[in-house]
């Protein structure tokens, strides 16, 4: 069957009182009109025509894709009339998906369904029954159970107002009716609009089957006008999440204080404690344990490591059995050996750390590469900034960094080498050797403190 997808986008979002047009604003750190587009690939259709109008410029440079064709509807004279202007672009199609930019968490298995169930000859429509089905469309249906037509709330009658079963707007249509259907839709209606809803009834009087399919979950077809209904997507996207990484074998110290704004890939037996952000890519493997309040984006972290309390990783390697933090900050480019350990306000960038090495605490490491086994002392520097150019710095294995170090790049300190604490360090140290570079220390006998002038 040949599928392509209409997703309508154009609606201006006057209540989310923003800069950003409405389908932009992130659920789970990805917009709402990116979440509709992946669940629309999902299904591999033959194209995806998105209709945009406000802010259509700023939507097609933020999600610009080359299997996506835009379609500006100038005027947002209905859904009839929006996925009308896609039709031209749609031609072969034989069936038709229409979809919603801010309906962002139906699932790619709800849509299949409705796909499939509806096929290239009938009309399908998701519908889903609710307790309070205000401002919905109804779905009118007669004696027999047969679907009539879709009556939109401010067009119903008292009667029509007490069915429950309402219209999630999400339909699919034969390709071989919609272009005569969408074309004798008229705008005679109380919001003077052309509504794609009337295709109900033009499917009743030309005798074409309409087949009608629910979501697993009503969130699914949740839309957002204004922030609160964002906050509610938000909630139930982050609970959605929660339940997938329960059930592949993570423990979360409470579901409701995790939040994952990208794509988290874990093992198994991994503890996240409270508040935790995940951002991004980022794989977690098994027996990893991480604190409570960690913002980690972009980061792998290996088998049986443990990032304490208040950590922030962005684009770190952490290998196995490492120990991170607390308070410790990884920025990108950092690699961490099997075992090693970052302390408490240690920050690391673009460094690669070797096994079993530490850096236990208040340091800078960055633009360097530290061999295995190494201990730098409190208070280290890599000074890897001229104020033009940076510079790396390079450290052999089992060598001790003293206390204080400023380590002045370009330079290197053999395998095995020591630094006295508070030394700069400028030039070169030969492996095994000891560098102290700090002024002598000299002690004057029975000093005079000043005293207090007295007038
Ligand atoms: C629509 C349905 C209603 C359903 C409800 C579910 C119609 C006539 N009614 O009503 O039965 O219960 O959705 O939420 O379809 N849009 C355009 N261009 C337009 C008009 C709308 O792109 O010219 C987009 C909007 O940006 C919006 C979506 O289509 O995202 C729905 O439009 P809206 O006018 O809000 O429809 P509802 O009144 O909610
Ligand atoms: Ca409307």
């Amino acid at each position: 069957m040949i599928l392509d997808i209409v997703i309508l986008a154009a609606g201006q979002g006057t209540r989310m009182r923003s800069a950003l047009p409405k389908v932009l604003h992130p659920v789970a750190g990805k917009s709402m009109l990116g979440h509709v587009i992946d669940c629309a690939r999902s299904l591999s259709p033959r194209h995806i025509h998105v209709v945009i109008g406000h802010g259509a410029e700023k939507v097609r440079e933020t999600l610009a894709a080359d299997d996506l064709n835009w379609v500006v509807q100038s005027e947002q004279l209905g859904t009839g009339h929006a996925v009308a202007q896609a039709l031209p672009h749609a031609g072969g199609a034989e069936q038709i998906l229409v979809l919603y930019g801010d309906v962002p968490l139906l699932r790619s298995s709800t849509l299949q369904r409705l796909s499939t169930q509806a096929g290239s000859d009938t009309l399908g429509l998701l519908t889903v029954t609710m307790d309070d089905p205000t401002g919905y469309g109804r779905i009118v249906r007669n004696p027999a159970g047969e679907v009539q037509a879709i009556v939109e709330q401010k067009d119903a009658s008292a009667e029509h107002l007490l069915i429950t079963e309402a219209n999630t707007g999400i339909m699919a249509l034969p390709g071989a009716h919609a272009g005569t259907w969408l074309n004798s839709l008229s705008n005679h209606n109380a919001q003077g609009e052309y509504y794609l809803t009337d295709v109900v009834a033009l499917a009743v009087k030309s005798k074409t089957g309409i087949e009608v399919a629910q979501p697993d979950d009503e969130v699914e077809v949740m839309g957002a006008n204004n922030r609160q209904q964002l906050a509610v997507l938000e909630r139930a996207i982050q609970a959605r999440e929660a339940l997938r990484l329960m059930a592949e074998g993570v423990t979360l110290a409470d579901p409701a204080r995790l939040d994952v704004r990208g794509t988290v890939v874990v093992g198994r037996d991994i503890f996240l404690d409270i508040n935790v952000v995940l951002e991004g890519q980022v794989t977690i493997e098994d027996d990893v344990e991480i604190g409570a309040h960690c913002v980690i984006r972009n980061s792998v972290i290996r088998k049986g490591s443990v990032i304490k309390a208040f950590s922030h990783l962005d684009g770190a390697e952490v290998g196995e059995g490492c120990d991170v933090g607390p308070y410790a900050r990884l920025r990108p480019g950092t690699l961490l050996g099997r075992g090693a350990k970052v302390g408490n306000f240690v920050e690391t960038k673009k460094a690669e750390i070797g096994a079993g090495s530490k850096i236990n605490h208040l340091s800078y490491v960055g633009d360097a590469v530290v061999g295995e086994q190494v201990n730098i002392g409190a208070g280290t520097i890599t000074c890897n900034y001229d104020g033009v150019n940076k510079f790396v710095t390079r450290i052999g294995d089992n060598v001790f960094i003293g206390s204080n170090t400023a380590l002045v790049a370009p330079v290197s300190v053999g395998a095995g080498a020591t630094t006295g604490a508070g030394s700069t360090i400028t030039q070169d140290v030969p492996a095994g050797a000891l560098a102290v570079g700090r002024s002598r220390q000299r002690s004057i006998e029975n000093w005079q403190r000043p005293q207090k002038k007295t007038d």
